[in-house]
């Protein structure tokens, strides 16, 4: 399974998304400025994998300042420290597993009492090494807590990208893919394209190629067709965010799947760590939404394919609400509606 994310010997490595599968290239994340472009140009993307970096960047940039003698005084340190973590906080709104990593951050040390600044950066690596191990036990544990549901010999539709590239461990739809074929259940899948970005044609066909796992692509739009032709058994999805109702907002595209998987009868699950579940909001209404550039619908491949002056609508999210999902897997975990999580 390809690493999304590699930290060894204090330095962070990433993958860069953008030029898969045509290209295998791990970039150095030296800084919080090549954080947060990573981040925002989504050469790392994926709920799970966004907080996962997110963590081990603040770490980076703060080590960074103290080698540069930025930091000279534990005023500077949670000035610096305060900076940074509003800053990655801006990158992308919808994901909340990012605003888990800094609030973590943020809550550990309210309480921590530290004598010097390399006593402290030692504090914050072991907390953006446990948000990163922590993810990868999570994502086992989604994997296997699904297994009661997916059978031997099982058609599933799957949308966008949600394995290893998405987050640190196996992933969390996709892992539960990997772990039912780990268990020598003879599995299928169809995944989506994922228009505009193409997580799912240009991530998901090479994560499911590279682990031999029998795969087709389709189109977004050619979801419905497929379910009525091809006995699709289920679909499974990832998240970027849940609400205690269970709404659950998910890369564009989602929506109409569930719609459709409830039209045909079929179930369809969402698989999340609950990392992912946003304990302050009581449902979908109050998830922030992101909309993208004009140029990532306007452009494909790099080539311009509208007229110049063509208005564009680019959310990157929508939001299912919780009445679609027959259940929410999470490490804990399988929840059926209606749904109210508490933490
Ligand atoms: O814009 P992206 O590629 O970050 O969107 C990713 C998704 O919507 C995934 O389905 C979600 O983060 C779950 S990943 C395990």
């Amino acid at each position: 399974m390809v690493s999304s994310i590699i930290f060894e010997n204090e330095e962070l490595k990433i993958l860069d998304q953008t030029l898969l599968p045509l290209e295998k290239k791990y970039i150095s994340i030296r800084n919080l400025e090549e954080g947060c472009e990573a981040i925002e140009s989504l050469r790392i993307r994926g709920a799970p994998a966004i907080g996962v970096m997110s963590a081990l960047t603040i770490f980076i940039e703060m080590k960074r300042l103290y080698q540069e003698k930025v930091l000279n005084s534990k005023e500077d340190f949670y000035y610096h420290l305060q900076i940074s973590l509003e800053k990655i906080g801006n990158t992308r709104p919808t994901a909340v597993n990012l605003f888990y990593s800094i609030e973590t951050i943020r809550n550990e040390f309210k309480e921590y009492q530290f004598f010097d600044i390399e006593e402290a950066l030692e504090f914050l690596k072991k907390i953006a090494i446990r948000i990163w191990k922590e993810d990868q036990t999570l994502c086992e544990k989604i994997g296997q807590n699904a297994q009661s549901l997916i059978f031997d010999g099982a058609k599933i539709l799957t949308h966008c990208n949600t394995g290893s590239l998405a987050s640190s461990g196996k992933g969390t739809a996709l892992g539960a893919i990997y772990t039912a074929i780990e268990q020598g259940k003879r599995i299928f899948v169809f995944n989506t394209e994922t228009r505009p970005l193409l997580q799912g044609s240009r991530l998901t066909s090479f994560e499911l190629m590279e682990a031999n796992i029998p795969n087709t692509l389709i189109t977004d739009l050619m979801v419905a067709s497929v379910i009525q032709n091809h006995k699709i058994d289920m679909i499974l999805v990832g998240a970027d965010r849940i609400a205690k109702n269970g709404d659950t907002a998910n890369k564009i595209g989602t929506l109409s799947i569930a719609i459709i998987a409830k039209y045909f009868n079929i179930p369809f699950y969402v698989l999340a760590p609950s990392t992912t579940i946003d304990f302050t909001i009581d449902d979908g209404t109050l998830i922030p939404i992101e909309e993208r550039k004009e140029s990532e619908v306007k452009e494909f491949l790099n080539c311009k394919s509208t007229v110049k002056d063509v208005k564009v609508y680019n959310p990157a999210f929508d939001v299912t609400p919780s009445h679609l999902i027959t259940a929410i897997i999470t490490e804990k975990g399988i929840f059926r509606y209606p749904y109210w999580f508490e933490k």
